[in-house]
């Protein structure tokens, strides 16, 4: 699989990522997960080229950066791996993560997450959302001190609005941003791709599928108990309206000799400003479709369409 350059940062990312959120194994989350098949997927991930593997303290309270951890044992110079810091875990199931990005809990974090992830250095360590009790240069700087002993390669950025991407700079390198962004998640087109664009940062949006809604395998009588019982796109008409998307979709995917999953994956990869879509799977044979998705290129006016029918699916509502 091709790479491009993570911004500035000197390190090499596949065209995709690998989103291991869910190998936390938090059933509410997202339904029963097993260990044995998240090591299985991360190695297929590896084995199909992608090197970019993404994960959190806060999935699944450790559990999923204990999962890579043991999965990338062996073969840690393949991997470019990406963590964050700045949300505690919570005291209750009902208490949402603190946010912290004070330099001694960013230090913390950042020891335990090593710890976890069975290594001596991280790539790509990202502040998971802004804490609005810190201020940013206190954060800049503890980043600033882990990349020069060594701790980590790349400074990121988690759910930051422009302006707090650009007061962060001031007092540091912003090598990558990961913003929401998908098919039906548009506003990161709008203002950060463009301004990470023109500034040299990487992007590398989650939720490319959002939430597996975009791979075409769900019906109109399905119903969830997962995360995305919560999620208003799986929910009454904007459920009907983004399946009948998903359908149109299909007719040009097969076009290609294409999955669904596949089409998106590659419109948001080849999107101007997008460096790696991290694409969260479960299973092998899921990250053997999702890799299908680049190496081959969308046509011009099959792109067109799609826009198009994007628009109008935004306008619906
Ligand atoms: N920075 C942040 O705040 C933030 C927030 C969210 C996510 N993330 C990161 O981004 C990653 C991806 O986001 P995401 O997991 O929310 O959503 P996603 O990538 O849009 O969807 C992933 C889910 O879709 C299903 N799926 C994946 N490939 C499939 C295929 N080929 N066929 C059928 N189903 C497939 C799987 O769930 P099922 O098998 O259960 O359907 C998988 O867990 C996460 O793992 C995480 O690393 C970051």
């Amino acid at each position: 699989m091709d790479r491009r350059q993570l911004g500035q940062s000197g390190l090499e990312v596949s065209l995709i990522g690998l989103g291991t959120w869910a190998m936390g194994a938090t059933v509410e989350t997202w339904g029963h997960v097993d260990d044995r098949e998240s090591i299985a997927a991360i190695h297929q991930a590896l084995d199909s080229g992608i090197n970019l593997i993404d994960t959190a303290p806060i999935y699944g309270l450790g559990h999923s950066e204990t999962v890579v951890g043991k999965a990338i044992t062996g073969r840690r110079d393949e991997v470019v791996l990406a963590t964050k810091c700045g949300l505690l875990f919570p005291q209750s199931k009902d208490q949402l993560p603190p946010r912290n990005l004070s330099r001694e809990s960013v230090v913390r974090e950042c020891e335990q997450s090593l710890r976890r992830l069975q290594t001596d250095y991280i790539d790509l360590y990202q502040c998971h959302w802004p804490d609005p009790e810190t201020d940013i240069r206190e954060t800049m700087e503890a980043l600033v001190e882990l990349l020069r002993v060594g701790k980590i390669r790349a400074i990121g950025v988690s759910n930051f609005s422009c302006q707090q991407i650009s007061v962060a700079r001031e007092y540091g390198p912003v090598h990558c941003l990961q913003p929401p962004f998908s098919m039906l998640h548009y506003r990161a087109a709008e203002d950060l791709l463009p301004y990470c664009l023109d500034n040299e940062i990487a992007v590398v949006p989650y939720s490319p599928l959002a939430k597996g809604l975009l791979t075409g395998k769900f019906k109109a009588e399905d119903t969830f108990e997962d995360v995305r019982a919560h999620d208003p796109e799986f929910l009454g008409d904007r459920f009907l309206r983004n399946l009948k998307l998903v359908a149109t979709l299909k007719d040009i995917a097969v076009r290609y000799d294409k999955t669904v999953a596949q089409l998106v994956i590659n419109w948001t990869a080849s999107f101007p400003g997008v460096t790696s879509p991290i694409i969260g799977a479960k299973r092998p044979s899921q990250v053997i479709e999702n890799a299908g998705g680049v190496g081959w290129a969308l046509q011009d006016e099959d792109r067109l369409c799609i826009d198009q029918l994007l628009e109008e699916h935004r306008r619906a509502g």
